[in-house]
């Protein structure tokens, strides 16, 4: 059975640190290992994106494989062809697939006709891989992973917060999600975060109030109040999110040396201000560049397992 990357805990607390660990010496040292020699790696995409794209590209060149990016909507898999009828198919070409989708169902169904290993390179549900890169850019900045608090501010239903519950807490943060009524983790999500923090030592909470949230944090993540995919949902995604901004006020509530993370499009002057954004706490360029060095850590861990 090949290894999937479908959610962050797909990983246990010590694969984690140990991708974390390669992707660090992978960014040291970014031709050192070329596991991926004579072999081809399908990247398909069914939503904009412009980091993961271009960093599973470079990444996947760098470690001496061959990539082929795809649009899903001009594959048959756009007409009527079967999620597991094209699994079958990529599973007798490729050695990977790295996927971005909608539903999580939709990875899911991927993964149970293949042979080879699927990444999620996002869907609505969670965006792992981002996540990975996050990680590798706190411990870059703090020195380390467990025991220091991250919060979330946004829409604690998206992609971003349900990677940043699982995947945080399985590094043994404490991580706490702002969000307003209406727009809380889905209740499954929390439980597995908090289940699996009751293992590593740290912790999940979803909270209301952002200042209760922000205080004495060491991390302070953001994100577009309206992903890809809900731009019609009906819902107002403004009104409710504005006390939700991270600014320079909401940022001085933060533990001293806390930094910004974003995984962008940053829509400035909404989720966030420039002053935030381009000041000496953001750590987004960062956080940016360190997707290829954590998804080349992950693919080399994968592909040569
Ligand atoms: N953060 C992120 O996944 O960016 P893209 O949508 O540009 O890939
Ligand atoms: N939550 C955002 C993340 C973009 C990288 C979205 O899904 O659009």
């Amino acid at each position: 059975m090949p290894r999937h990357f479908l959610r962050d805990d797909d990983l246990s607390p010590a694969e984690q640190l140990e991708v974390l660990d390669l992707a660090d010496r992978l960014k040291a040292e970014p031709l050192a290992h070329q596991p991926l020699k004579g072999k081809s790696v399908a990247a398909i995409f069914e939503k904009n994106s412009t980091r993961t794209r271009l960093s599973f590209d470079v990444g996947i060149a760098q470690l001496g494989g061959h990539s082929i990016m795809i649009d899903g909507r001009a594959m048959q898999l756009g007409r009527e062809e079967t999620i597991e009828d094209t699994s079958r198919v990529l599973s007798r070409y490729v050695d990977a697939v790295v996927w971005r989708t909608f539903a999580q169902k939709r990875m899911d169904a991927m993964a149970s006709a293949s042979r080879i290993p699927v990444i999620n390179a996002l869907t609505d549900e969670f965006h792992p891989c981002q996540v990975l890169a996050d990680l590798q850019t706190i411990r870059e900045r703090h020195g380390k992973l467990a025991g220091l608090t991250l919060t979330y501010l946004g829409d604690g239903a998206n992609n971003m917060a349900h990677s940043l519950l699982l995947g945080g807490v399985n590094a043994g943060l404490h991580v706490r999600v702002a969000s307003p009524e209406g727009f809380q983790p889905a209740p499954d999500i929390l439980r597995d975060a908090q289940k699996l923090a009751a293992e590593t030592g740290g912790s999940a909470a979803a909270v209301v109030d952002p200042h209760e949230a922000v205080d004495g944090s060491d991390v302070l993540v953001t994100d577009t109040w309206t992903s890809m995919g809900q731009e019609n949902d009906g819902k107002d995604r403004v009104g409710p999110f504005r006390p939700l901004q991270v600014n320079h006020e909401l940022l001085g509530r933060a533990a001293p040396g806390a930094i910004v993370l974003h995984c962008l499009p940053a829509h400035r002057g909404w989720e966030i201000t420039d002053e935030v954004l381009d000041g000496p706490s953001s750590a987004v360029w960062d956080e940016a560049e360190n997707r290829l060095h954590a998804q080349k850590a992950l693919l080399a861990w994968l592909l040569t397992r």
